[in-house]
């Protein structure tokens, strides 16, 4: 049994106050719950302001990236050992935000994993295919490439895999429950054949998770939670989230 896991991705948004306001709202909305993992990763500037809010309550405070060096002069970039004093214990990477503005490869995607697993950080991996990919059948292709690049000599342990169909991404055109589950489906298969653990790994959908689709999205055997960017950023609709997931 995989424990339903919810994730934030707030993206480039909400600055201390908004950030600090919105953790106020949410947090006793979702007090008491414990059935489902709830994580939320701010922006690095507000990772102080969430950690200090969130310290001793049920959610879990992640990154939205991390580099693959540990330190030195690579101006701009944040480090795990950072992220850990911030006392983040997760990091999301592979965003296709991030593949497609900010050029990022499965061998980056990859690196980035294997520092973050160095300093015990758990990851979030984002895959996901275009709609041109879709369109041309080439989906599972696509997912078989992101897989073996970015899990590279990675063992599954502290590893999420977050399936996000890039047409999906801030479109609001969700996937249908089909099309996750037979995506999630085929990622599970692929982990089966080629790493220890797929059977417990988590695998959340991303793509307009909104709390009237996330029931639906849950009912599917290989759908076991949700990365959620445009509806985490309103504590009532991100607590709709959760609370639809703690139906499974
Ligand atoms: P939306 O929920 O806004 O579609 O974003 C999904 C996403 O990219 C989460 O990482």
């Amino acid at each position: 049994m995989r424990k339903p896991y919810i994730a934030a991705n707030w993206k480039m948004n909400m600055t201390n106050q908004e950030t600090e306001r919105f953790i106020n709202a949410f947090l006793p909305m979702v007090k008491g719950i414990t059935s489902v993992d709830i994580l939320i990763a701010p922006s690095f500037v507000s990772l102080g302001t969430a950690s200090r809010l969130l310290e001793s309550s049920n959610v879990i405070l992640g990154a939205q990236d991390v580099y693959f060096e540990e330190s030195g002069a690579y101006t701009g970039e944040i480090s795990p050992t950072m992220l850990l004093s911030a006392r983040c214990s997760c990091v999301i990477i592979g965003h296709s935000e991030r593949r497609q503005y900010f050029s990022e490869t499965d061998e980056i995607v990859n690196k980035k994993i294997k520092n973050a697993r160095k300093n015990n950080l758990e990851v979030i991996l984002c895959i996901g295919e275009s709609l041109e990919e879709r369109e041309a059948n080439r989906t599972f292709e696509v997912l078989d490439g992101q897989l073996s690049g970015s899990l590279k000599d990675l063992s599954l342990e502290g590893m999420t895999i977050a399936y996000e169909p890039i047409w999906a991404i801030g479109t609001g055109k969700t996937a249908s429950k089909e099309q996750a589950n037979e995506a999630h489906a085929y990622i599970r298969e692929w982990l089966r054949k080629n790493k220890e653990g797929a059977d417990s790994i988590r695998i959340q959908y991303g793509g307009s998770v909104k709390p009237e689709n996330i029931v639906d999205l849950m009912s599917q055997p290989d759908v076991d939670g949700a990365l959620v960017g445009g509806a985490s950023l309103k504590p009532d609709s991100f607590a709709g989230i959760v609370t639809g997931a703690a139906q499974k």
